[in-house]
C-alpha cells in the first residue's frame, strides 16, 4: 500500500486508548528492523527522520526505501519528519512524499513560534500533509539540539489549547516530564498534566523522549491521552551494542554480519514497543 497519513493513525489510536509507536530510523537496516517487526505483529507504525538523519542518509534514499517498504510489506506506514526547524526542509520532505511533519519552533518566543507553525500548517495541509507542533520545551539531546534540564519547561494546559487554536496543527508534542536521550534517574511523568491538556485540546498528543521511560509509565501516559510515542535512543543503544559485540571477533569484517546482528537487535526492541503501545493486530483496522 501507499504511505498513510499519521493523523488517521493517531486519531483512531487515541479513540481506542492506544498509541502509534514512532521510531527514529537512521539507515536501511533500521528501516528494515521497524517494518519487519511491524509486519510480524501486524501493527501500523510511524517511521521518522530528523534533519541530521537526512543529512547523513539523503532524503532521496530514505523516502524511496520507506515507500518501497510500505508496498512490499502492505502495512500502514506513515513517514514523518521529526523536530524540523526549517520551513524549506519541510517543503522538501513533502516533495519526497512525507505524510506528516513536525515543525519545531520551541526555541522561539510564543508569537514567533505561532507564526512559523501557521505558515507550515497552511502550506502542508493544502497538500494533505499533517503537522505536529510543540509547546513547552522538552529537555535532552536530539540531533545537534540540546535543551538543558534548567531550560526545559512543562507545557501549560491553557497555553496548549491556545496554541492549537492559533496554529491549526493536527497533533501536539507536550513537555510533561520526559526528555530526549537516556535518563540519569527514573523520569517522573506528570500524569494530571497530560490529562488536563488532553481535556482542553482536541488533537492527538505526542510523547517525546520515550526511551528509558518505564513500561508502566508509558502505559499510563497512553491511558491519559498520549497517541504517539517517539522512540529513538532505545533503538540506537542495542544497535551499537550488537555491532560492538559482533566486531569483538577480529576476524569479522563483513557488514552483512555486524549490520545483520544490529538489525535483529533493533527489531526485538521494536516488537516490545509495539506491544507496549497496544497496536499489535491494529493494522487490520486501516
Ligand atoms: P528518545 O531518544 O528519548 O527515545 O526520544 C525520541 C524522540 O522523542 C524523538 O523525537
Amino acid at each position: 500500500m501507499a504511505l498513510v497519513s499519521s493523523y488517521q493513525l493517531l486519531k483512531k489510536a487515541s479513540q481506542q486508548k492506544k498509541a502509534i509507536p514512532a521510531f527514529n530510523i537512521h539507515n536501511l537496516e533500521t528501516i528494515q528492523a521497524v517494518v519487519e517487526a511491524a509486519k510480524e505483529l501486524n501493527s501500523p507504525v510511524i517511521i521518522q527522520t530528523t534533519p541530521g538523519t537526512l543529512k547523513h542518509a539523503g532524503i532521496e534514499y530514505v523516502s524511496a526505501i520507506v515507500k518501497e517498504a510500505a508496498i512490499q510489506y502492505n502495512i500502514p506506514i506513515a513517514l514523518h519528519m521529526d523536530h524540523c526547524p526549517s520551513f524549506d526542509t519541510i517543503v522538501n520532505c513533502i516533495k519526497y512524499g512525507y505524510t506528516s511533519v513536525m515543525i519545531d519552533g520551541a526555541h522561539l518566543d510564543y508569537d514567533e513560534n505561532v507564526e512559523l507553525v501557521k505558515s507550515v500548517v497552511k502550506m502542508a495541509q493544502a497538500v494533505g500533509v499533517q503537522v505536529e507542533g510543540e509547546i513547552g520545551k522538552i529537555g535532552g539531546v536530539e540531533d545537534d539540539m540540546y535543551v538543558h534540564e534548567a531550560d526545559a519547561a512543562f507545557t501549560i494546559p491553557e497555553e496548549a489549547k491556545t496554541f492549537v487554536e492559533d496554529t491549526g496543527i493536527d497533533s501536539l508534542a507536550v513537555a510533561i516530564g520526559t526528555a530526549h536521550g537516556m535518563y540519569k534517574g527514573e523520569p517522573q511523568l506528570d500524569f494530571p498534566r497530560i490529562e488536563a491538556i488532553n481535556e482542553l485540546v482536541d488533537v492527538p498528543l505526542v510523547l517525546h523522549g520515550a526511551s528509558g521511560v518505564p513500561d508502566e509509565s508509558v502505559k499510563k501516559a497512553i491511558h491519559h491521552g498520549m497517541a504517539k510515542i517517539n522512540i529513538a535512543t532505545e533503538l540506537k543503544n542495542p544497535m551499537a551494542e550488537a555491532i560492538k559485540d559482533t566486531l569483538s571477533d577480529p576476524s569479522i569484517n563483513d557488514p552483512r554480519k555486524y549490520m545483520g546482528a544490529a538489525r535483529e537487535a533493533v527489531k526485538a526492541v521494536v516488537k516490545d514497543k509495539i506491544r507496549l503501545c497496544g497496536t499489535e493486530g491494529f493494522a487490520s483496522e486501516f
